[in-house]
């Protein structure tokens, strides 16, 4: 790892990072990266719905038939989910977004949430990948359905086949993950997600990073960046 990097995770992170991207972006790759590094929660509103659907809680029930038709679950719903999760001890020193926020009243609320926390201005990070490249990395991944972790058959796949190198469970595919879902997943994308990334343009929150590069090229970049930030 390069001296600024190391700089930049030698200082807590004491803000909310939201990664923002189409489906298949790399989102969760690297969300779970950075949350690691520097040891704080990554709150993935996808993975808390697929733990509901998982658990066969009531929650879980009404949100299957929505992420299996590539639609959003309704804001209120994942809002509730987000205040509790944001408003636990473990996330005073910051946290890592990923997909959320994803309509426009879920940024607006967002930020008032994140009025009352004695954190830092939240910075979102856009990764810029094309259509068809994430449609070519979704039909090529798999996860674990216990722990979330992510693998790829072009990039990374755990040691023994199907199960996860992480804690030895089942390496599957999402069922969202169809070709069919991925486009409406886009489509949605597209229309109702597209206009937060102006909204934190607007705001001078937005930074922008290629992430049609390789994941560890992807990483380097976003570490470098947040270490910018803690220089400025
Ligand atoms: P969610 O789970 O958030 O899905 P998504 O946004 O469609 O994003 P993905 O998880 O598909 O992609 P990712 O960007 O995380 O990519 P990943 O790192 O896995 O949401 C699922 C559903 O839940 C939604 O459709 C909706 O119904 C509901 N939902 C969730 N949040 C909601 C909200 N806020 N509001 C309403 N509804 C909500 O990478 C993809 C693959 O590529 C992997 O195999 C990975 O190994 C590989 N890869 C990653 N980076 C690279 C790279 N640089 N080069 C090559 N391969 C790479
Ligand atoms: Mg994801």
């Amino acid at each position: 790892m390069a001296d600024p990097q190391r700089r930049a995770l030698a200082q807590p992170l004491l803000r909310a990072l939201i990664l923002l991207g189409a489906p298949g972006a790399g989102k969760g790759t690297q969300a779970r990266e950075v949350a690691r590094l520097y040891d704080v929660p990554h709150l993935s509103t996808g993975d808390m719905f697929r733990e509901h659907v998982a658990k066969g809680t009531e929650l879980g029930r009404r949100a299957k038939p929505i992420m299996e038709s590539g639609k959003l679950v309704p804001d209120e719903i994942v809002l509730a989910m987000v205040e509790e999760r944001v408003a636990r001890k473990d996330c005073a020193a910051g946290f890592v977004l990923d997909g959320f926020p994803r309509t426009l009243p879920q940024a607006e609320r967002l930020e008032e949430i994140l009025a009352c926390l004695p954190l830092r201005r939240a910075l979102a990070v856009n990764l810029l990948v094309d259509d068809e490249a994430v449609v070519r990395r979704i039909a090529a991944r798999r996860i674990c359905n216990s722990c979330g972790a992510i693998y790829s058959a072009g990039e990374k796949m755990p040691r023994v086949e199907g199960k996860c190198d992480v804690c030895g469970g089942q390496v599957v595919q999402r069922p969202d993950d169809r070709e069919d879902v991925v486009r409406q997943r886009l489509a949605t994308y597209h229309e109702q997600t597209r206009p937060v990334t102006e909204f934190y343009r607007r705001r001078g929150q937005l930074l922008e990073l290629d992430g049609s590069r390789d994941i560890a090229s992807v990483q380097h970049e976003l570490l470098a960046l947040l270490a910018r930030l803690h220089e400025q």
